[in-house]
């Protein structure tokens, strides 16, 4: 049942759900609230305690939910206000929380607020946007360099009627809230507690460390740089993301849900330096955690790992909380990353699962769903279609990270049925689901004992059972292989030991203390006398 600590938060392991792409409960090609609901159980089978929804509320659907129109009613192809209470309520029955998505830096363009704003300087919601005069004599100039999200355009966008430029940071159709409008504060507030007065147990914060802009609006300085994640940044952001009032408005929205018991959490998106990071949560006042990206962008190396591993120990230790992402609807599915191959993708989910912190893992990550092919001319994402329309296919394909976001979104695989079990048979999904389906699905998977899914149920399952993998200390190993990576956790009585072989080869060490395999990824991994034979990719969890 549900639970009702303060500090359930600790120990969550977070399960992203993109509602257009997990369950079509009424047939027309597009996954709804219900469809989340009827699939509960999947999450309980699997093993996780939380699960996060992507935006479904009221949104013409440009951004798929994240250009919200009205932040307190459902879209209706959704569902309504009565299915995700439903929601909630059906997940609190099986002890899972929920966590719904915010979008507080924008809203959509259709937004009545917008249209209002648009109208002139003099309408009612004049100021709610963050609206500037051009530069130049006739104006047509931006106001400052600000770039948008993928720093290919200029975050500003004219309006011909307001003859002024308003900010719109990730695209055009989603303008920036002014945050400094106390009505605009008001409104978000209230849309927030719309939401937890319902019974949601936290929030992903969309965007969140690009919401308090400078006031003066300050052009950034030109500084090449490259972020964890591997997303190019040629300008730093130090006047449109992490500035102080930003931290502020992190504790002030922690402050509405205090009111709140048991403890509702927030996560936040947020791109920065450790330090930066850690201000969000710092004291207990802000944030809960922030979601680090590192891992994202891996490369299938041990050295890759432990470096980032040893950096997020040294800079997150207790009571900070890392969290690991290694896919969203946003980047590359990891198993096209390691090129299909089922033996590296369960060491990465025995490292995801067995590290200190929170691990979120995406749709159908636990079934080795890959990127789908979908040529750029058919991209419904809006980021292909307003940055990458130009670019040749042949180029696109070898890129390593998808930069037509509905590669990674494509129908979420449930059995070998037409439609791999998503929508009927008879309706076109809104995405193609991809042609694996007869063998990537929930129901082939979970009879064959080696696939990748009955994996993540075990690895989970030893989760639950171990408080040293959820509450222990974490010390790596050293004097091992350079192709592999060890770990210890402990918590009081109860420790085990984890191996991961990133090589292609064999490898052989010695270990000490533990004497039994718990978890074995491959029948060649073998503990004889204290000494341990990891196969090529082997991944073992000793106890
Ligand atoms: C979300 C994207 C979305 C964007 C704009 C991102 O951080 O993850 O999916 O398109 O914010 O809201």
């Amino acid at each position: 049942m549900n639970d009702h600590s303060s500090d359930w938060w600790k120990s969550c392991v977070i399960y992203q759900v993109y509602p257009r792409s997990f369950y079509d409960s009424n047939g027309d090609g597009i996954g709804d609230l219900d469809g989340i609901t009827q699939k509960l159980d999947h999450l309980i089978e699997l093993g996780v305690n939380t699960l996060w929804v992507s935006p479904f509320f009221a949104s013409p659907q440009v951004d798929f939910g994240y250009d919200i129109s009205d932040f307190t009613s459902v879209a209706p192809e959704y569902g309504n206000l009565d299915s995700a209470k439903a929601l909630i309520d059906a997940a609190h029955q099986r002890g899972l929380k929920v966590l719904f998505d915010l979008v507080l830096n924008h809203t959509s363009s259709q937004h009545p607020w917008f249209q209002d704003s648009l109208t002139g300087k003099s309408s009612e919601h004049a100021d709610w946007y963050i609206w500037a005069d051009g530069r130049g004599p006739a104006g047509r100039i931006p106001p400052n360099n600000w770039r948008s999200g993928l720093e290919v355009k200029s975050a500003w966008h004219y309006s011909k009627t307001r003859k002024q430029w308003y900010l719109g940071t990730f695209l055009p159709c989603q303008p920036d809230l002014n945050w400094r409008n106390e009505h605009v504060r008001e409104a978000m507030f209230n849309a927030v507690r719309f939401w937890l007065d319902l019974g949601v147990d936290g929030f992903r914060l969309d965007m969140f460390g690009a919401i308090m802009k400078d006031p003066m609006l300050r052009s950034n300085p030109f500084h090449p740089y490259m972020e964890p994640s591997e997303l190019m940044r040629l300008w730093r952001r130090d006047y449109t993301e992490n500035t102080d009032d930003n931290f502020e408005l992190a504790r002030d929205l922690r402050s509405v849900l205090m009111r709140y018991e048991p403890e509702r959490v927030l996560i936040g998106e947020v791109f920065g330096p450790p330090e930066t990071l850690k201000r969000y949560v710092a004291n207990g006042a802000g944030l809960h955690f922030t979601f680090l990206f590192g891992f994202l962008a891996f490369r299938f190396k041990a050295k890759f790992f432990s470096k980032l591993i040893a950096s997020y120990e040294k800079n997150f230790p207790e009571p900070y909380l890392p969290t690991y992402v290694l896919e969203n609807h946003d980047r590359a599915r990891s198993f096209s990353r390691v090129g299909e191959n089922i033996f590296k993708a369960k060491l990465l989910a025995l490292l995801m699962l067995t590290l200190r912190g929170v691990p979120v893992i995406y749709q159908g990550q636990e079934l080795g769903m890959p990127n789908t092919y979908i040529p750029l001319r058919k991209a419904k994402d809006p980021i292909a279609k307003e940055y990458f329309w130009w670019m040749p296919e042949f180029v696109s394909k070898r890129l390593p990270e998808r930069i037509n976001r509905d590669e990674v979104r494509t129908p979420m695989q449930w059995d070998s049925s037409v439609n791999a079990g998503f929508c009927p048979p008879k309706t076109t999904p809104w995405l193609p689901v991809n042609e694996n389906y007869l063998s990537c699905n929930v129901e082939v998977q979970r009879s064959y004992e080696y696939s990748l899914f009955c994996w993540y149920k075990a690895v989970l399952a030893q989760r639950a059972l171990r408080p040293s993998l959820t509450l222990g200390d974490l010390v790596m190993i050293s004097g091992l292989p350079e192709q592999v990576i060890g770990y210890a956790r402990t918590h009081g009585e109860d420790s085990c030991q984890v191996f991961l072989n990133f090589g292609d080869t064999d490898s052989y060490f010695d270990v000490t203390a533990p004497d039994k395999v718990i978890l074995s990824s491959d029948p060649g991994n073998l503990l004889l006398d204290g000494r341990l034979k990891l196969a090529p990719y082997g991944a073992i969890l000793l106890a």
